[in-house]
């Protein structure tokens, strides 16, 4: 899987399934490696969990537990964001508005301190650039925070991104590099022939492509013609979220806040983003009563304010989620078949070292270290361990 590109050699064809931000993302950087690149997207481009997001950077308040693996590929992600955000608003003419005021996860309650300086003992014993504030301090910061607040960490490196606009820069740089998106034009089949992908059917046509990427979020595991042991086991994960409007000259709040029950995200616009519930619900699409209660309820607690802002959007997005939660990035059984899926909660934060380290492998066969523990083969070694 390389070669491509040179001025001697025909230029490889890539198929890439989707076109969210992951697909759209690997599309720029092999369209810019000379590659010849079609994205095929079954709806319009940045219609899935891409514009449901939060578009949270956040590699170190999001460090849980458990997921000490994933640490190394979001950090190298969260680093890469300043010059792939410059370069991308660069190449597209587009903004994104990247914010760089960091996040405040936030105690309300004595319980909840307990509660944070454990986690902060835990993530600062990872190396992680996080630090305990005052009550005072945070209030001074973020003056219409609760009074109730008891404290606060403080994440100065996780920033935030308008994940809309992020797809749409995506998406122009990809065109202008020479890549073709064709929108409302589902994939029905990846062809796969003699264990090697060969292209994918659009609309009854086959197009031939040198190597397909399977970048169809939630939906990666129904994408048809692959036999089941290449099949990403991929689940959707749905979450729910509000949009509420502030006033863009005055808002109520400019850092990231998590709060016990619920995060808030100001946007550069006026948005007040809050979120998310995290539901096994299938594709479920529906908003709940009680979900949307419960998300105001916590932000109410955390940011009183809010009780004067109107109510932009409610919406519901399917995060990618993967057997073990981490992506599944790189090859596996079928030859010529990539996969960029399963980034499920760090969809957005992920998506510079996705591209990179994706457009890498094709055009030149470099396997980069970081996404070696993230392959599909991960789960047949788990199955057969556990036989
Ligand atoms: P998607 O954006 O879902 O794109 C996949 C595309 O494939 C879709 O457009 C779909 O239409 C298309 N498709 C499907 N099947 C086919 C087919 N057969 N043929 C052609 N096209 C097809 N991540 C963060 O980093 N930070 C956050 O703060 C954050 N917050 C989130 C909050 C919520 C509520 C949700 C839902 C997600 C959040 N995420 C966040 C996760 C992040 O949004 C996702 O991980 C990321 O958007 C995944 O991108 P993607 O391109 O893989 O998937
Ligand atoms: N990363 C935030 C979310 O998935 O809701």
């Amino acid at each position: 899987m390389t070669g491509s590109g040179s001025s001697t050699s025909k230029p490889m064809t890539v198929a890439i399934v989707g076109g969210g931000v992951i697909g759209l993302a690997i599309a720029w950087r092999l369209a810019l490696g000379g590659a010849r690149v079609t994205v095929f997207e079954r709806d319009a481009t940045g219609s899935g969990a891409s514009q449901a997001s939060a578009g949270m950077l956040a590699a170190c308040a999001e460090a849980e537990p458990g997921e000490e693996g994933h640490l190394a590929l979001n950090r190298a992600s969260q680093n890469l964001w300043p010059g792939f955000a410059a370069e991308l608003e660069r190449y597209s003419g587009l903004p994104l508005d990247l914010r760089t005021e960091g996040t405040l996860i936030i105690a309300l309650t004595a319980d909840d301190e307990a509660r944070l300086r454990h986690q902060l003992e835990f993530q600062t014993s990872l190396g992680l650039p996080l630090q305990w504030i005052s009550a005072a301090e945070v209030r001074r910061r973020e003056p219409h925070l609760s009074p109730q607040v008891a404290g606060a960490i403080f994440s100065p490196e996780d920033h935030q991104v308008e994940n809309r606009k992020l797809a749409q820069a995506l998406r122009a740089a990809a065109e202008k590099a020479g890549a073709s998106v064709r929108e409302h034009s589902p994939v029905e089949k990846i062809a796969v022939e003699n264990g090697r992908a060969g292209g994918v059917l659009v609309a009854g046509k086959f197009e031939k492509a040198d190597v397909v990427v399977l970048a169809a979020g939630a939906w990666s595991r129904a994408v048809e013609g692959l036999p089941p042991q290449a099949r990403p086991p991929v689940r959707p994960v749905k979450g729910q979220m509000i949009a509420l409007r502030m006033d863009a000259k005055a808002p109520i709040l400019s850092h990231v806040v998590w709060a016990p029950g619920a995060y808030l995200v100001p946007r550069r616009d006026g948005r007040l983003l809050v979120g998310a519930t995290v539901e096994e619900k299938g594709f479920d699409p529906s908003l709940t009563a009680g979900a949307q209660l419960a998300l105001l309820e916590a932000a109410w607690r955390a940011l009183p304010a809010i009780e004067e802002l109107a109510i932009e959007e409610a919406r519901a997005g399917f995060r990618p989620g993967s057997r073990d939660d981490a992506p599944i990035l790189g090859t596996g059984p079928v030859e010529g078949l990539v996969y960029a899926t399963g980034h499920y909660r760090n969809g957005i934060l992920l998506t510079p070292i996705t591209a990179r380290a994706i457009a890498d492998l094709i055009l030149h066969g470099k396997h980069d270290p970081l996404i070696r523990p993230f392959g599909l083969g991960r789960f047949a070694l788990s199955a057969a361990a556990a036989e």
